[in-house]
């Protein structure tokens, strides 16, 4: 089903670290491009920059300590409560490096988006720019997916490509990808405020057509 035109859609973004594209996000809404408000950052780490940068722009910012509670399933029934106070149209994990539940995922079925550094379904899982180089990868890159139960398994949306030169380093291609990142999320972000993206029962349709299995090719797209 469709979601209706949301009025200035309501965002909760979690984060563990540097928040780069948690910036790329609250930049994107503040110049105007993304008709949407991010009501809150929970960290489950605390003093990390990410939360700094909430701050910096007004936005209300929690930490969530994981090492304080008993296990995932006790974890992540508080990051729901957190959460469901907000009552967020759209879930942004942005460098959340957990493992989340089943049933937390599943309450946000068709609403929690996901960034992660490799072309899925490649690299799933840590250490992405190394693997991609181990493997004499030609091209990498980034992808944003829909989140589902299966770790990085969930429905592509879309993706941007980068060459890997031979002198890349982990370092210089961890650079490349997240300028690509920094991109393509408020990208996937705006198309989800706008309505436009949903995910329904066969996969994620943008503007009413289903998205090709392994997501949109964005890698020469700024605007859509
Ligand atoms: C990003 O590069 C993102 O792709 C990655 O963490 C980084 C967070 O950076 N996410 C994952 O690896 C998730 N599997 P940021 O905190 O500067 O946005």
């Amino acid at each position: 089903m469709p979601h209706k035109q949301l009025d200035s859609p309501s965002i909760v973004v979690l984060i563990s670290g540097s928040g780069s594209n948690l910036q790329a996000i609250i930049d994107g809404i503040e110049a105007g491009n993304i008709a949407a408000k991010i009501t809150a950052v929970i960290s489950n780490k605390q003093g990390v920059q990410g939360l700094v940068r909430a701050e910096k722009h007004g936005i209300a910012n929690y930490v969530l300590d994981h090492t304080k509670h008993t296990d995932r399933e006790d974890y992540d029934q508080a990051l729901k409560n957190l959460i469901d106070q907000h009552n967020p149209d759209l879930i942004i994990l942005a460098g959340f490096m957990r493992i989340l539940t089943d049933s937390f995922v599943q309450h946000y079925h068709g609403k929690m988006l996901n960034i992660h550094p490799s072309l899925l379904p490649k690299f799933k899982g840590l250490h992405t720019h190394r693997r991609a180089i181990e493997a004499k990868e030609t091209e990498h890159g980034c992808s944003v997916h829909f989140v589902t139960p299966e770790l990085d398994g969930g429905p592509i949306i879309a993706q941007r490509k980068v060459a890997i030169a031979k002198d890349d380093t982990e370092t210089t291609l961890a650079t490349k990808i997240q300028k690509e990142e920094h991109v393509l999320y408020p990208l996937c972000t705006k198309l989800f405020a706008e309505g436009r993206l949903l995910l329904t029962n066969s996969g994620p349709t943008l503007d009413g057509i289903t998205i090709i299995e392994g997501g949109l090719d964005l890698t020469d797209t700024n605007e859509l």
